[in-house]
């Protein structure tokens, strides 16, 4: 991670540590996907590595009881919420650190838009990609394998039909990484 990204992610972290068991390894997988998507030479990075970071943090405010809801009721409800705290987060970290607002501003609808959207922005779109891409790391993978309590065929399998792609070059990335998670 560059210097200029390293400030964002200690003030983060606290807030990435208090959410789910799997946010730490999942944002950090998340963070190394936007690396791999943007150096192919798409998107703008100085808006998509903070908002790669920030993210997931508003999970630390999601009731504990939510975060592992399992009926649809409940899972919508904890996924709106910490999209809105994740905003509300990101907008304390960047003010502190001394983002300007219009900066600030546009980071924010990139995390707004990581889940029930299909946006057009290109940056938008390559949010919900890293998220998803990150899932097909080797550290990811095994992490998950442990937090659903899920075995290595039905994780894959379930990640090949739910994980979508606006990009060719995380689609890319996808489909190698799966495959060697199968072996
Ligand atoms: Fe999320
Ligand atoms: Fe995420």
């Amino acid at each position: 991670m560059k210097k200029q990204y390293k400030k964002i992610w200690q003030l983060a972290l606290p807030h990435i540590k208090a959410g789910r068991e799997k946010d730490l390894t999942h944002v950090k997988g998340v963070v190394k996907a936007m690396e791999m998507i943007i150096k192919s030479g798409i998107g703008e990075e100085d808006l998509l590595v903070p908002a790669a970071i920030l993210h997931d943090t508003g999970w630390s405010r999601v009731p504990k009881k939510l975060q592992t809801a399992n009926d649809k009721k409940g899972r919508i409800k904890a996924l709106k919420l910490h999209i809105k705290y994740s905003a509300e987060i990101a907008s304390e970290v960047l003010s502190r650190i001394g983002y300007e607002i219009k900066r600030i501003n546009k980071i924010i609808e990139i995390i707004r838009a990581h889940k029930f959207h299909n946006p057009r922005n290109i940056n938008k779109r390559i949010m919900i990609d890293a998220d998803a891409l990150s899932d097909s790391f080797k550290e990811q993978f095994e992490c998950d394998l442990n937090y659903y309590k899920s075995d290595r065929l039905s994780m894959c399998n379930f990640r090949k039909k739910n994980n979508k792609f606006y990009t060719k070059v995380a689609k890319s990335i996808f489909n190698k990484e799966i495959e060697k998670r199968l072996k």
